[in-house]
């Protein structure tokens, strides 16, 4: 059994490095299929979910090697199986957007339903809707594998009726290499479909207007190699800065774009924390109160859902009750809500609206991270708690956030590592 072991109290002080954004590099390694001649890409978070994607590009037939920690050397120009096998899909939602590069440069697909964090249902209705638009089949077969074939693929105008990252994402890259034209409106504008837009721009591409709520992309007959460097990790960045003000502490979160935090420095202010930007850096801290704050998570540029659990464990502690509302996701986003009750949050749901009325202080106790965000708020929970919080199913936090406990020392937190027998298998007979 792996758990972190956070002893509350300390207060974090000062500088953490930020890594390479997770949902960027699953976006931009999916996107290699594409390219005739390699590519490297450097600032890819070495975490479980980027090290899954690699498999499944090795697995796929291409030469996939590690330079560095975060430089990784991809040629998918030979590959001898295109497809995303079950045991892969399973381990991470972003393997859907194999369905979008396999489809743009072989016109078929086969990738298993995806599997990743549990946010609630979480349907592809939209990424259908763009393939089928492009002029593909789109079935569902046996296995839960999804199956997409096209004769060609002829640029279309696609009006999104829910502005989905996934989506957005997984069209654009069926339709990068489409015939004619294909107009994509009502698109997700979080920085990593701009970052995916501008990858597929240095191989070659023709897209336009990714950041805004229209984008065109012009079909190209071929897309090359390229060197790349994936921008900082916004939500790492974001997580670091709460758990600054949940802790009263002060510290530098440097290699950011501070544009990109822009939504989450608005809420940390009202909710009583000073927030300085610089270049490539953010310094939080805080001197008086946890402040009570009204929040709704929205598209990007509001304010992130993946930000909410965070948030919700600082604000436990504040002077006054919080209302939090989740617009993105079902509420299955709250499920971390009992967790944080167990150390004396008092926290009610209805749907998708939480009330967090402040309390004096958190005491430790044995929690659970219910998926990576939430897993997040229960270590920024225990940093803040008195005593001692233990924290199982850390495997969800692994999966997107590199050297976390780390980044986290070296900002003075007393947090651990253990791995104890399951005390409850039963006794080898
Ligand atoms: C991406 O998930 C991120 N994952 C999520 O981050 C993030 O929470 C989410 O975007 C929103 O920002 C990756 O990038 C790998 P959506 P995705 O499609 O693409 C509904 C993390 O912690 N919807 O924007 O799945 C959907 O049910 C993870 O890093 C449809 O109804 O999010 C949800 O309610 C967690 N039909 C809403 O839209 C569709 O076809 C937003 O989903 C697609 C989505």
């Amino acid at each position: 059994m792996e758990k972190y072991v956070v002893e509350g109290g300390a207060r974090l002080c000062g500088t953490v490095e930020i890594s390479g954004a997770k949902n960027a590099a699953l976006a931009i390694l999916a996107a290699t299929i594409l390219a005739e001649e390699p590519c490297i890409i450097e600032n890819i978070p070495n975490i479980n979910d980027t090290s899954v994607s690699l498999k499944i590009l090795k697995d796929m037939g291409a030469t996939v090697r590690l330079l560095d920690k975060n430089t990784v050397y991809v040629d998918a120009s030979v590959l001898t199986s295109p497809m995303v096998p079950y045991e892969h899909a399973k381990r991470m939602r972003a393997s859907y957007y194999y369905l979008g590069s396999l489809l743009g440069r072989y016109h078929k697909a086969d990738v298993s339903m995806p599997g990743g964090c549990n946010l609630g249902v979480r349907p592809i209705d939209q990424h259908i809707k763009g393939f089928r638009a492009l002029g593909c089949t789109v079935d569902i077969v046996q296995g839960g594998i999804i199956s997409a074939r096209a004769q060609e693929l002829v640029g279309s105008h696609i009006y999104f009726e829910i502005s989905s990252v996934g989506a957005t994402i997984n069209v654009m890259l069926a339709a990068v290499k489409a015939e004619g034209v294909t107009i994509l409106e009502n698109v997700a504008k979080e920085p990593h479909v701009v970052d995916l837009a501008n990858f597929l721009n240095s191989m070659g591409a023709d897209i336009r207007g990714a950041g805004t709520d229209v984008i065109k992309i012009h079909g190209v007959k071929h897309l090359g190699g390229t060197n790349y460097t994936i921008i900082p990790d916004q939500i790492e960045a974001g997580t670091f800065m709460v758990a600054a003000a949940a802790t009263g502490g002060d510290v530098l979160v440097s290699n950011v774009i501070p544009k990109h935090l822009e939504s989450i420095s608005e809420k940390l202010i009202k909710a009583g924390a000073v927030v300085e930007e610089y270049d490539d850096a953010v310094r939080v801290y805080r001197h008086g109160p946890i402040n009570k704050i009204t929040l709704k998570t929205l598209p990007h540029p509001g304010f992130p859902t993946d930000m909410q659990p965070q948030m919700v464990a600082m604000l436990c502690a504040a002077e006054g009750t919080s209302v939090i509302t989740e617009s993105v996701f079902e509420n299955n986003r709250f499920k971390y809500v009992d967790e944080l009750s167990r150390m004396g949050a008092h926290i009610q749901v209805d749907g998708k609206i939480a009330v967090v009325e402040g309390v004096p202080k958190l005491t430790g106790a044995p929690v659970k991270a219910t998926d990576l965000r939430a897993g997040a708020a229960m270590v920024i929970a225990g940093l803040m708690a008195e005593g001692v919080t233990e924290i199982e199913d850390i495997y969800h936090i692994e999966r997107g956030y590199e050297d976390f406990l780390d980044k986290l020392k070296m900002l003075g937190a007393d947090v651990k590592y253990i791995c104890k027998p399951d005390l409850d298998m039963p006794e080898a007979l």
